[in-house]
């Protein structure tokens, strides 16, 4: 258990299963969910690729057209960018590149970061990301870091594309996911990083429902949904 704002926060690299757990857990407690992947994710694709090399106040100004908001609890939370859902598209490996491009930006982060603090000070959710526990929200009530190989990541993403009747190569997608990681690791602002008061986990031997089953039981016995619900930002 960390500060006081109540906001749930999960972090880690790409493919660890983020997404799926911060939604289940949304669910499980109730609360709104908040995917920071989506938002760089859908930034990069409005922005375009090579949007990273623009000069700083014309990135800035071309950021600025996009407003981001959510609504909704578990199951059913959305995001929206400037009014409409954000959906399936952004969800690509090729988006992911870009989404990790623009965010070695300061700029983006800065503003991305005003976004994200102000829609956890406005209501208590679960918010996924690189640097939710570390950066944005290092007054969180809960903090979750989630890591695993980069090869187990493959894995997974070959079967969960295999489900879906989709082909892969394990070695590209091994590559693909070494590549995204020497980005959100090694840039100079707010990189991959668990907070040091989070809570880390290596998901590498556990399934989604085990990975689950740590993250509810690590909040059931520091105060529970409850101490989310009831409280108020410091
Ligand atoms: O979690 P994701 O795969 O949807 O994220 C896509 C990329 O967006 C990720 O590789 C880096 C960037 N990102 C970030 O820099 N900070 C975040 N809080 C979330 C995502």
């Amino acid at each position: 258990m960390s500060g006081n704002l109540p906001v749930v926060t999960l972090d880690g690299p790409a493919g660890v299963g983020k997404t799926t757990l911060a939604r289940r857990m949304a669910e499980s407690l109730d609360l709104a969910y908040l995917d920071t992947g989506a938002m760089f994710r859908c930034l990069a694709l409005k922005l375009g690729p090579g949007a990273e090399l623009l000069p700083e106040e014309e990135l800035r100004a071309r950021c600025k057209e996009w407003t981001f908001s959510i609504a909704g609890k578990g199951r059913s939370a959305a995001l929206f960018c400037n009014g409409r859902a954000v959906r399936g598209e952004v969800r690509t490996e090729e988006v992911g590149m870009l989404a990790a491009r623009i965010g070695t930006v300061p700029v983006v982060r800065e503003l991305l970061k005003a976004a994200q603090r102000a829609m956890g000070e406005a209501s208590p959710l679960v918010a996924e990301g690189r640097d939710m526990g570390s950066v944005v929200f290092p007054d969180a009530r809960f903090k979750f870091f989630l890591d695993a190989a980069p090869e187990v990541r493959a894995m997974r993403r070959l079967r969960d594309l295999a489900n879906r009747g989709e082909q892969a190569e394990l070695t590209v997608l091994t590559e693909q996911i070494r590549q995204r990681d020497a980005l959100d690791r090694n840039r100079a602002v707010a990189p991959l990083r668990p907070a040091p008061d989070a809570l880390i986990i290596d998901t590498s031997q556990l399934d989604i429902e085990g990975v689950l089953g740590v993250l509810l039981h690590h909040i059931n016995v520091h105060g529970g949904a409850r101490s989310l619900h009831l409280s108020s930002p410091a």
